[in-house]
């Protein structure tokens, strides 16, 4: 009885030990695999590593993946395992074994089976075999990922078994070297990345206006010259400071270097499909071999970026060059699949060109779609004639699409979606790689500390949301969805880390949702699972953004209260309402706030344990006279004023700086612009205010002249003042404030003449 009373509570106290620390009831969710696999099931126990662990291989095919996890495990632990052939027999212990089974069905599956004594990966092909690896490295602690031994680290997997196959066959990432020039050791780090992911296909985007990368023998001016720019431009078109550094810029891979990478990338099981983008993106082309342009005159690489109306003339010298090139390219990349672009080419120069109309009427085309049509149809002929298939953007639908091309869908806008379905229901097989979720060059959170890139919002939510098969579609239709791919333009990304950072952890979405099954997609899963691949990814040091945690904020939809949020699960948010930075004591978030009074709001999401701070939320909210009254236009005010002008001119909501991520504002260069707000009843006004809130730097669109009215009765004005703004675009202010003796009237009318950009119209 004595015994029993001592034993009981000791006994409590092992189990809630042993509950708690996971051992018996880890989940699959805490095990954070990325992509989630089909089927886990964990059971008790864990396999440890030691010095003295041996795989074993039953093929040869199979010992490639061997040794590519011997030299995985052997930074971090410092261990050197042996590798050995296994015929039949029982499993030894504290040994790994890597199996190919080919009755197996599913080329790129696998299953793996963890007990304390050993691990099994069996599979049907090596490919197979290198996921389970994947999957068993991502079952070991982050820091296997560090390049230098650790020694106080238990290298440990949980017993688990695991049933797993990709629900697409392509799973892709694109990367453009065109606008930035990343190093060697770069691209096979983000070869790494994609494999770590279980992605199997690289698209890199070699050939651009700004850069051409690629070492091409015949041509070597192609890099010689079109491999460098005299200059790049930073900041935004629109923005206050933008500017060309004249600096001279540029690189190109060399065929060894280029051999080298793709030796790598096949041993990471990573097709690598080259792009040369044709006939447009090729000012750097012609800045090297001017006579395959149409005009006859000489180029500089361009330094700007924007589609160039520049494009390859449709000469016999352009299809002999492409051939040539594309030969070469062929002889350095095995990839079934080649990407010849088709993407922007404006027909200006085709419509102005005698060669190019003379080759529409030889070949009976209808006009320059047609043209471009045959033009890609011949690209394909020279593909086709060793093998290789043709993937071209989705521009390569206009003027007739062949039978057999695969089409890399972008233009998620408008119609585009329409066509794209009628190309799947011909049966030629899509890769979605839609602007709409996929375009990794879009800003990842609202925070003000977000670098400048190309423009938009994508929040990581959004991405992991997409389905490649969209709504709409027939099962038959679903069929040639080949996969999905994120693209990362890089116009604004001039650094590595910044690869890293607009590109992580949206990879790991992109893993997600092209290989794991669409029931088993979570959000909340996927986020609890993102904790821990932080871990690895910065374990592998990668600059991995953590915007996925900052705050953003949401309007009612009377914009009576906005609601913050993070999607952070572990995170609470802490705002101020005076534009004050937060801080740690700053007020925790509980419910919307109300707009009922002037705010600037500033919000952080907070980590509960760590209390690690996130994001620079802003949002200002102004309580002004016109706000919520009716606002009308006239004179040449363009239609979206008419149809949205009291939801964004008059809503007090100051939308960000950053207008591209909330694209609230209006402007026009040169037009005039005539709003009359109607005040409801006879108010005093004193100010009108509008542009941009000075502080991020976007460059109003100055007016010539501003003109404030006053009426009682909205036919009778009086002229209350008339502000002229001398050179106007380049004035540098971002927002004009027009003050005058206080005046009652129900109806303002504000006339900007020759220019206007702004978000709100401020009245006092
Ligand atoms: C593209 O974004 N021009 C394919």
């Amino acid at each position: 009885m004595t015994m029993y009373n001592t034993l009981k509570p000791t006994l409590f106290v092992f189990l809630v030990i042993l509950l708690t620390s996971g051992q018996f009831k880890l989940s699959a969710t805490e095990l954070s695999i990325i992509p989630k696999p089909n089927q886990i099931v964990v059971s008790k126990g864990e396999f440890t590593f030691t010095p003295t662990t041996t795989i074993y291989v039953n093929e040869n095919s199979a010992t490639n993946v061997a040794q590519y996890f011997e030299h995985l495990l052997n930074p971090a632990t410092g261990f050197k395992l042996t590798i050995k052939e296994y015929s039949t027999g029982q499993f030894q212990k504290n040994s790994v074994y890597l199996i190919i089974d080919k009755s197996m069905k599913q080329a790129e599956g696998y299953q793996l089976n963890v007990t304390s004594e050993h691990i099994t990966v069996t599979a049907k092909t090596a490919k197979g075999l290198f996921y389970g690896v994947q999957t068993v490295r991502q079952l070991l602690p982050a820091k296997i990922e560090q390049q230098f031994p650790i020694n106080n680290v238990r290298w440990s997997v949980p017993a688990v078994q695991i049933k797993d196959n990709p629900r697409f066959a392509y799973r892709g990432m694109h990367l453009d070297v065109g606008r930035h020039f990343y190093s060697v050791e770069f691209i096979k780090k983000y070869i790494d990345l994609i494999a770590l992911h279980k992605l199997n296909k690289f698209h890199w985007h070699l050939t651009e206006d700004q850069g051409w990368r690629i070492e091409i023998k015949q041509y070597p001016k192609l890099t010689t010259v079109g491999g460098y720019r005299d200059g790049t431009v930073y900041g935004h078109p629109w923005d206050e400071n933008t500017r060309n550094d004249k600096v001279n810029y540029g690189g190109f891979y060399s065929q060894a270097e280029i051999k080298d990478i793709v030796a790598y990338a096949k041993e990471r099981f990573v097709t690598i499909i080259p792009e040369i983008d044709l006939p447009g993106h090729t000012v750097a082309a012609l800045a090297a071999y001017p006579e395959l342009a149409c005009s006859g005159k000489s180029f500089n690489v361009r330094s700007k970026w924007g589609v160039s109306k520049d494009v390859l003339c449709p000469s016999e010298t352009t299809f002999t060059f492409i051939e040539n090139v594309l030969n070469e390219v062929m002889d350095l990349f095995p990839s079934e699949y080649i990407h010849i672009g088709g993407d922007e080419a404006p027909k200006d120069r085709w419509k102005a060109s005698p060669l190019a109309q003379q080759v529409i009427k030889d070949n009976h085309l209808k006009d320059e779609f047609e043209l471009q049509s045959y033009f890609i149809k011949r690209l394909e002929k020279m593909l086709n004639k060793r093998n290789r298939k043709l993937i071209g953007w989705d521009e390569i639908l206009e003027g007739g699409l062949s039978d057999t091309a695969t089409v890399m869908f972008w233009r998620s806008w408008g119609e585009n979606k329409k066509h794209i379905q009628q190309v799947l229901e011909q049966g030629n097989p899509v890769i979605m790689t839609p602007v709409s979720h996929l375009y990794f060059d879009y800003y990842q959170s609202e925070s003000m500390d977000e670098p400048l890139v190309w423009g938009a919002y994508l929040p990581l939510k959004k991405v992991y949301s997409y389905d490649p098969v969209f709504d709409g579609l027939t099962d038959k239709q679903a069929q040639h969805v080949m996969g999905a791919q994120g693209n990362l333009w890089t116009e604004y990304i001039q650094t590595e880390r910044m690869v890293e950072y607009q590109s992580q952890p949206r990879m790991a979405a992109v893993a997600e949702l092209t290989w794991s099954a669409k029931q088993d997609k979570s959000w909340s899963s996927f986020i609890t699972r993102l904790d821990k691949h932080f871990n690895r990814l910065t374990a592998m040091d990668v600059n991995a953004s953590t915007s996925v945690y900052n705050v953003y904020g949401e309007f009612s939809e009377d914009k009576k209260t906005i609601t913050l949020n993070t999607d952070g699960e572990n995170h609470r948010i802490r705002y101020t309402i005076d534009g004050s930075q937060p801080t740690h004591q700053s007020a925790v978030y509980h419910a919307p706030i109300n707009l009922d009074k002037t705010l600037h709001i500033r919000a952080i999401a907070e980590n509960k344990e760590t209390l690690q701070h996130f994001g620079d939320y802003k949002q200002s909210y102004i309580n002004h006279l016109a706000v919520n009254k009716e606002i009308t236009f006239m004179g040449e005010t363009s239609a979206n004023l008419h149809a949205l002008g009291r939801e964004i001119l008059t809503d007090g909501i100051i939308s960000h700086n950053r207008h591209t991520i909330r694209n609230k504002w209006f402007g026009e260069k040169n037009k005039t612009m005539i709003a009359i707000i109607d005040l409801e009843s006879a108010t005093k006004v004193s100010k009108v205010t509008f542009g941009f809130q000075p502080e991020k730097g976007i460059r109003m669109i100055s007016p010539k002249q501003t003109i404030v009215d006053v009426s009682t009765d909205g036919q009778h004005w009086d002229n209350l003042a008339l502000h002229e703004t001398s050179n106007a675009y380049n004035s540098g202010q971002s927002s004009i404030e027009i003050a005058f003796s206080s005046h009652k009237a129900r109806y303002i009318r504000l006339t900007t003449v020759e220019g206007y950009r702004f978000d709100e119209i401020i009245v006092e």
